[in-house]
């Protein structure tokens, strides 16, 4: 097992390895000394798959483990799993000193963490990341959140878990779509930080894996060490994601987010290629990359319309939009620019 350190306002490790599961309990308790209950929070197909081996690394370990498990799907995401989350740990007693275990994906991570971060004004969370993209995106650097109508991760906190255990086992058990979101997300972070690691996913991703997620929570980490309340640097994390978010409300959410971040990165570079901000045979490299790790690079609808939906993009502030391009493959930046402009570069893009 290998510890990352992130150093942020309150210090946690990442913990990366095999068989993480089963020693679970104890690598909780080391962090939550004072927990009597670890209220585990997951989604119904995880509880199915890996909720046993956790309950009963939890009861080994001394703890009281009880569990909550909703339905998958972004749609659970809500005002209304939260409440009842909430509900089921006053009922099963959870205290200030106990502690809350997200055992899933991003979406029992975020929906968990933002419980913690919230009940009695705050419990200790533990992260167990279970997808590819959660492992190395969502379940490190605090932030989390549910959706309203109006929007996708409107209401949330930051909340920093007190350890994050990655146990790569059990990413054994990931049908193969829900792997490919993951590996968009890591060609994002090879992109913007390192083109060793851009060589790694595009040569050989699941003979790699391993290293490829240590190097991927190492680049977050140091991002979001220097910029933790995402008030600069930690924005090169969004690459990809302006068009991406475009193309997923677009496309009802029938495109995931790692398919749209894929199509979104490849827009951007095509753009910015233009624009002369990319460097001449990187929107190809990338475009060739992503088609090997069987993501798209393309969507059906026009930049026109695409704009409609960039134009309510949180990135957006007053009259600029900031953008992400990168340079070459493994060095991006973050490039203010009126939105207006960004409007005229898509309209004349064909
Ligand atoms: N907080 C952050 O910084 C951050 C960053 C990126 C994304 N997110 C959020 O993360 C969510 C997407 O994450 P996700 O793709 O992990 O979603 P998810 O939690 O819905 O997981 C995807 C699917 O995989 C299943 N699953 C999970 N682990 C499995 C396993 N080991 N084997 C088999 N099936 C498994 C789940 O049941 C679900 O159906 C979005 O809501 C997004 O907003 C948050
Ligand atoms: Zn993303």
């Amino acid at each position: 097992m290998e510890k990352l350190l992130v150093k942020t306002g309150c210090p946690y490790e990442v913990c990366v390895g095999h068989g993480l599961l089963r020693q679970s309990g104890e690598l909780i308790r080391q962090v939550c000394p004072k927990a009597r209950i670890a209220a585990v929070v997951t989604d119904t197909t995880v509880q199915g798959l890996y909720a046993p081996a956790l309950m009963a690394s939890l009861e080994n370990a001394g703890l009281s483990p009880v569990l909550f498990a909703f339905t998958p799907g972004e749609e659970h995401k809500t005002l209304r799993t939260l409440g009842e989350i909430y509900e089921f740990l006053a009922q099963n007693g959870v205290t200030r000193t106990d502690c809350l275990v997200a055992l899933g994906g991003g979406i029992p991570g975020d929906v968990g963490g933002f419980a913690a971060a919230s009940y009695l004004r705050g419990i200790d969370v533990v992260q167990i990341p279970t997808t590819f993209l959660a492992q190395i995106d969502s379940s490190v650097g605090g932030k989390t959140a549910i959706n309203i109508p109006q929007g996708k991760n409107l209401v949330g906190a930051f909340w920093q878990p007190r350890r994050v255990l990655c146990d790569i086992d059990t990413l054994s058990t990931l049908p193969e779509d829900i792997f490919a979101d993951g590996a968009a997300e890591a060609l994002k972070y090879g992109m913007i930080a390192s083109r060793e690691l851009y060589k790694k996913i595009t040569e050989d991703i699941k003979g790699n894996l391993e290293t490829i997620i240590r190097s991927c929570i190492a680049i977050k980490r140091d991002i979001v060490q220097r910029d933790e309340r995402d008030t600069g640097e930690r924005m090169l994390l969004n690459f990809g994601h302006t068009l991406g978010h475009a193309v997923e409300k677009h496309s009802r959410h029938q495109i995931s987010h790692g398919r749209a971040v894929a199509i979104g990165m490849n827009l951007m570079t095509a753009l910015t290629t233009r624009m002369g901000l990319t460097q001449p045979g990187v929107s190809e490299e990338l475009k060739q990359a992503c088609q090997g790790l069987g993501l798209p690079t393309d969507y059906p609808c026009t930049l026109q319309e695409l704009l409609q939906y960039a134009s309510s993009d949180k990135k957006r502030a007053g009259d600029s939009i900031r953008i992400v391009a990168a340079e070459k493959i493994g060095t991006a930046s973050v490039w203010t620019l009126p939105f207006e402009k960004l409007c005229e570069l898509m309209l004349t893009f064909s």
